[in-house]
């Protein structure tokens, strides 16, 4: 067995710093975080606005790269990736969902799924996968439809379906109730964490408090660092004792 396969995110002293060689527009927007998540638990990611929530996962998706740090993804060293081994790994590992849902306007649901299987390489089987993964979002019936046809839930439910079909051991989200009413935003939510009891890994990215609470894991984060990691209960107490609901939420 693999040394890391119970870890399948590790971050070591991870930095992220836009326009390193400007120093007008100069941000260190990822200031030295460590931690690691376990394979099936599910994790938020809090902490004030600008606090480096997106950058880490960003990160955290091979959507970008760190300045400096270490990166391992799956047990593997994600800087010594060349740009086709990078774009293989996250194809092969990472689901990624959006606030904004990011599906493509001029393609159909059904066609916006089975897109990470095309580029996957996945060949006759791509269009049954995309309609198994719209059905385990409870969405068969909307294959047809395109993006605008579709309420918010519903494009997020899409944009689930697509993380998924590809299998990924990684669901990383990014405020993915947060263009969303509670009542859809709690149907949402329930999908996710059923994922999570399939042995999925959940890395998400909230401002919502009280879906923090029900990840059993949160990590606080504050001008790019880690203040506080544990328990999610515990660590949103802390949270709100520091900087109060306003700021918080
Ligand atoms: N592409 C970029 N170029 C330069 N600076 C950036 C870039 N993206 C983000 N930043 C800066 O990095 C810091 C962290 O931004 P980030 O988007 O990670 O914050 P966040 O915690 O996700 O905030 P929010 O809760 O508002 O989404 C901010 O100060 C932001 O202005
Ligand atoms: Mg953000």
């Amino acid at each position: 067995m693999h040394a890391n396969q119970e870890y399948p995110v590790i971050v070591d002293q991870l930095v992220k710093v836009y326009n390193p060689n400007k120093p007008e527009l100069s941000v260190r927007a990822v200031d030295g975080m460590s931690f690691k998540v376990a394979r099936g638990e599910a994790c938020a990611i809090i902490g004030p606005s600008g606090c480096g929530k997106s950058s880490l996962l960003h990160i955290l998706g091979c959507l970008d790269r760190p300045t400096a740090g270490s990166y391992k993804l799956e047990g593997k060293e994600v800087k010594e990736l060349s740009e086709d081994e990078l774009a293989k790994v996250r194809n092969q590992h990472i689901g990624f969902v959006f606030q904004s849902f990011n599906l493509l306007p001029k393609l159909t649901a059904l066609e916006n799924v089975e897109l990470p299987l095309r580029y996957a390489g996945v060949g006759g089987k791509s269009k049954d996968r995309a309609l198994a993964a719209l059905a385990r979002v409870g969405l068969d019936a909307r294959s047809k439809h395109k993006p605008n046809e579709l309420s918010g839930g519903q494009r997020q439910r899409v944009a689930i379906a697509r993380a998924l079909v590809t299998e990924p051991s990684i669901l990383l989200c990014d405020e993915p109730t947060g263009a969303l009413d509670s009542k859809t935003g709690k149907d949402v939510l329930a999908l996710l964490q059923q994922l999570g009891t399939e042995g999925t890994t959940l890395v998400m990215v909230t401002h919502d408090l009280h879906i923090a609470r029900q990840l059993g894991r949160a990590v606080y984060l504050r001008d790019g660092r880690v203040v506080a990691d544990g328990e999610s209960q515990m660590i949103v107490e802390r949270m709100l004792n520091e900087v109060g609901e306003e700021e918080a939420a």
